[in-house]
């Protein structure tokens, strides 16, 4: 049972609401052909009983119009009481001798107990018929009550309605009517509604999908709705939610049209949120451009001053040129972070790129060059496809001064997070539609905590060690925000025998 009403759970609402509607249709149909039938069978009966009892009347008071030695050639109006096969002796009842009974009519006087018995029937021509002996006593088994009973007198006969009663003269007179009339009528009034409620359920299973279909189409229409508003990119940037239900399908006097305004003030209340945030975002965005650009002129005349300082022709004691020298390599590490903050701002305003055409093969051999001048205890290889004089090298359209910065940040990772010794493979090559790039290094890998959130800004590993040398954990933010904005992407894994695998995918030119 439970199994069932889970299974019916995970139906459509659609089948659901036929399933029911033809199951309550043909419910209803079965009930109303049962208790129809029952009413024509009682009221069919009540007629033949009521006949019954008209004849038995005319039966019981035949004897005092009738004589019983009536010796039956011809005697009464019913039909001649000498049929063909019929005993010598053989008299007619008194009952069927009666006008006005009708075919079928079973009549058995019984005048003294068992013997002179007088039993016959109406046959369909109308002819009197003898009836036989277990007809005869089935009939007065009947009770003498006045009422009638059902019997069954077998052979050509079959079921009879038969009353008993006492005539004036104190005999038995037993009358009985057929009711085989009714059961066929009856039965036929049974296959007529049997096939008129098949066709009905029918007719309501075609008509119930139509309107169901119909009437759930605007569900639909709704719940399509939704579905683009899911697939449409709202984590980042200005993001316009266009997106809002038909009109047609907001008509709050329909349940499906509550749905439908529902989802679109939702949509506009998510619409408003969307843009908050993102005036919010820019806001901040903004005051990082700023303030990164502002700093830039202090920080250069921080590193003038030092250098002019430095230079002067004055003997300087040895404290002073210490700090002048730490003034100087502060002051350039901070216009490297502000420089840093500064283009990751820009890249999130979504400042247009240069476009132009790229040769990433260029690209890697410059960057490998100045990794063996600055790494020299580094083993550095280049891996580039053979090509023909006439072959296209491995171009991308995009801005060369940032794709150069992503080369630079990824071999400046291999050399300062790798151990001296340490082989890095820089790869670029044609795949499909598309350029790729490889940074790879045998070094210790990228610590599994970093892992997840490797792209996103400040991210860097043991700060202890990287803060001396500088490292602020901007490099692979923007790494990915380059290749981003190149319509590009970025892993991070690990190489077949360890060390660390940056893999970029650039469309090709
Ligand atoms: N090739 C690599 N091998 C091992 N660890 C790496 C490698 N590349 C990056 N990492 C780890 O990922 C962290 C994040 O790198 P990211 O370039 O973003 O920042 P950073 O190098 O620390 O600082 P920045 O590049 O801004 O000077 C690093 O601190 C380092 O722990
Ligand atoms: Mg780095």
């Amino acid at each position: 049972m439970g199994r069932i009403a889970a299974r019916l759970q995970r139906w459509t609402l659609r089948r659901r609401l036929v399933v029911v509607v033809v199951a309550l249709v043909a419910v209803v149909a079965a009930g109303m052909g049962a208790v129809s039938a029952l009413a024509l069978r009682s009221s069919l009966m009540d007629q033949v009983d009521s006949r019954l009892v008209a004849a038995n009347e005319r039966a019981a008071t035949a004897p005092a119009r009738f004589n019983p030695d009536f010796a039956g050639d011809g005697s009464g109006q019913t039909g001649s009481g000498n049929g063909s096969g019929q005993a010598d002796d053989w008299r007619p009842s008194p009952g069927n001798s009666q006008p006005g009974q009708s075919t079928g009519t079973v009549n058995v006087y019984a005048p003294d107990g068992a013997t002179d018995v007088r039993a016959d029937y109406i046959d369909d021509s109308g002819t009197l018929r003898e009836l036989t002996d277990s007809q005869v006593s089935a009939l007065l088994a009947v009770p003498t009550d006045g009422r009638p009973h059902p019997v069954d007198l077998g052979g050509d006969l079959g079921a009879y309605r038969a009353i008993s009663s006492t005539t004036t003269t104190g005999a038995t007179a037993v009358t009985a009517l057929p009711t085989s009339s009714i059961t066929e009528t009856v039965t036929r009034f049974v296959v007529v509604e049997v096939v008129i409620g098949v066709l009905a359920v029918l007719a309501t299973v075609v008509v119930g999908l139509m309107l169901v279909r119909r009437e759930l189409r605007p569900l639909d229409r709704v719940a399509a709705t939704a579905t683009r508003v899911s697939r449409l990119p709202l984590d980042r940037g200005e993001v316009v939610l266009a997106e809002r239900v038909a009109e047609r399908d907001t008509d709050p006097s329909t349940e499906v049209g509550q749905v439908g305004a529902a989802l679109n003030e939702l949509l506009g209340h998510v619409q408003e949120a969307l843009t908050a945030r993102h005036e919010s975002e820019s806001q901040v965005r903004h005051f990082v451009a700023d303030a990164s650009h502002e700093l830039r002129t202090p920080l250069a005349s921080i590193r003038g001053y030092a250098e002019l300082v430095r230079r002067s022709p004055e003997v300087l004691p040895d404290g002073a040129v210490t700090a002048l020298s730490r003034i100087e390599s502060e002051a350039s590490r901070m216009t490297a972070l502000v420089e840093d903050m500064l283009l990751l701002a820009r890249l999130d305003a979504g400042r247009p790129l240069e476009s132009e055409p790229v040769d990433l093969a260029v690209l890697a051999i410059d960057a490998v060059g100045d990794a063996h001048v600055a790494g020299a205890d580094h083993t550095w290889r280049l891996d580039l496809p053979e090509l023909d004089e006439d072959d296209e090298g491995p171009l991308v359209v995009g801005d060369e001064h940032r794709l150069r910065q992503v080369f630079a940040n990824l071999l400046a990772n291999a050399r300062v997070h790798t151990p001296a010794g340490t082989t890095v493979t820089v790869g670029v090559r044609n795949v499909g539609e598309s350029v790729q790039v490889s940074v790879a290094d045998d070094g210790p890998g990228i610590p599994d905590e970093l892992r997840d959130r490797l792209f996103q800004r400040f991210t860097r590993g043991d700060s202890s060690r990287t803060r001396g040398t500088g490292s602020t954990g901007l490099g692979l933010a923007i790494v990915a925000a380059v290749v981003g904005a190149h319509r590009g992407t970025i892993t991070a894994g690990s190489g077949p025998a360890g060390g660390t695998v940056f893999t970029l995918t650039l469309p090709a030119a």
